[in-house]
């Protein structure tokens, strides 16, 4: 036999028994993009270097220690060094509306992007290479009420999935005018205990000192004494910081001041958010994760303009919903057409009239005997069989319920509406 080839490390494949749970989740996301009033874009899967360099910052993980390069196969190494798997949506998104001229529409713009995002991180439970995110972008406004409505956004996503105990952290670290005075006391409280930070942190201290603070490897005293950003909030800053919170009380929107959340991405300003399972709030575990990022469009070569979203992990949402044994499947009922006269158009004309009529339907295209092809679509997990008798596809046929084993006759365009009726409660 000739040797197997694996996945790739880090990558999963999405099996068919996960296949209900992922479309159920996609399609609230869809679902609920809509409601905000979002309207989708996509972008490449893969953009230059540079873009991510500038936008997530050199000293992030993601493009530091994390970018997954490609290029083509007869490229240069120069060739090859310029681009990248997106690690993330955001800076893509915001290259997209620069390059469209997307500032002379009617804004603020509301945009959704739901795909997969490449990381080369070392893989653990819940941290995959290949990860699929779904993110939403507000671009043109300043808030605070947008801040308050996405994370509303977000907490309605997690409740339509059927998590429980989903609880935003908040923070705020500033923007251009105070955050330099927020930094310079975070370098000087590093410095004066360089001796404890790990080799990354010293390296990036001087460089980037909220990245410190990032450190899952830092030590929890030596966080728990860190200069809080809140305390250097400039007048501007807190005035958007309080509104924030104000409306967030008003809706009754659970969430818990987290000083420490800085975000491991360096184009954040002011708000800061993420999503986690109370109880579960370990590095690996953010369900999702956003903010303010007011300075990227300008940093990325267009004119100022305030913006804010999030990236929800599918994946992490699904590996909790089902923990939580929260709602997997997808509501819809398999019909299976079958029969035992060798007529094979008439099962594939039985099946069209079901599918029109808004069935899901799976036709057994096999000679095997009646019995066996009941018993392999109730294997297959149809709810009802239709069986095909003397009257071919004009009918009437026989619906069978495969759970209980009643069975009647109807004509074929009753069917839709006899198993829609059993299946209400
Ligand atoms: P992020 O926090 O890097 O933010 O990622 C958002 C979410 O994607 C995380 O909370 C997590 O659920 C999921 N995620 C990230 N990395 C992995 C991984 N290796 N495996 C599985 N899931 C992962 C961003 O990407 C920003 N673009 C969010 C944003 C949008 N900020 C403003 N707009």
């Amino acid at each position: 036999m000739a040797q197997q080839i694996r996945a790739p490390r880090g990558t999963r494949d999405l099996l068919p028994e996960e296949g209900a749970a992922w479309n159920r989740v996609e399609s609230i996301a869809r679902s609920l993009a809509e409601r905000f009033g979002c309207a989708r874009i996509d972008t490449p899967l893969f953009e230059r270097v540079e873009l991510f360099a500038r936008g997530l910052g050199e000293t992030s993980d993601a493009v530091e220690k994390e970018m997954f390069r490609v290029g083509g196969a007869s490229g240069s190494e120069e060739e090859r060094a310029e681009w990248a798997l997106r690690p993330e949506p955001t800076a893509g998104i915001v290259r997209a509306y620069i390059e469209n001229g997307m500032h002379v529409r009617p804004g603020p713009l509301r945009l959704w992007l739901l795909g997969p995002m490449f990381r080369y991180a070392r893989p653990q439970a819940g941290r995959y290479r290949q990860f699929t995110q779904w993110d939403v972008e507000v671009i043109g406004d300043p808030g605070p009420m947008v801040d308050a409505e996405l994370i509303d956004l977000a907490h309605r996503f997690y409740a339509e999935v059927g998590l429980r105990d989903v609880v935003a952290h908040l923070n705020s670290i500033g923007d251009g005018v105070c955050r330099p005075r927020f930094r310079e006391a975070l370098v000087t409280y590093f410095a004066a205990h360089e001796a404890r930070l790990t080799a990354d942190s010293r390296r990036r201290l001087r460089a980037n000192p909220l990245r410190v603070l990032d450190d899952t490897l830092l030590e929890p005293e030596l966080a728990a004494g860190a200069p809080r950003s809140v305390d250097y909030l400039c007048d501007a800053c807190r005035a958007h910081f309080d509104g924030v919170r104000n409306l967030l009380d008003a809706l009754g929107l659970r969430y818990v001041l987290d000083h420490r959340l800085v975000r491991g991405l360096d184009y954040y300003s002011r708000t800061t958010v993420e999503f986690y399972v109370a109880g579960r709030e370990g590095q690996q575990q953010a369900l999702g994760g956003g903010g303010r990022y007011d300075g990227l469009v300008e940093l990325l070569g267009g004119r100022s303009t305030p913006a804010i979203g999030f990236g929800l992990g599918i994946d992490r949402t699904v590996l909790a919903a089902l923990e939580q044994g929260a709602p997997v499947h997808a509501s819809m009922p398999l019909v299976a057409v079958v029969g035992d006269l060798d007529d094979l158009a008439g099962r594939l004309r039985v099946a069209g009239t079901l599918r029109d009529a808004g069935l899901a339907v799976r036709p057994d295209g096999s000679p095997r005997r009646l019995g066996r092809q009941l018993e392999s679509a109730a294997k297959a997990g149809a709810r009802w069989a239709v069986i095909i008798g003397e009257g071919g596809s004009e009918g009437p046929v026989v619906l069978r319920d495969l759970e209980s084993g009643e069975q009647h006759e109807v004509a074929v365009d009753a069917v839709a509406a006899a198993v829609t009726e059993a299946g209400l409660p």
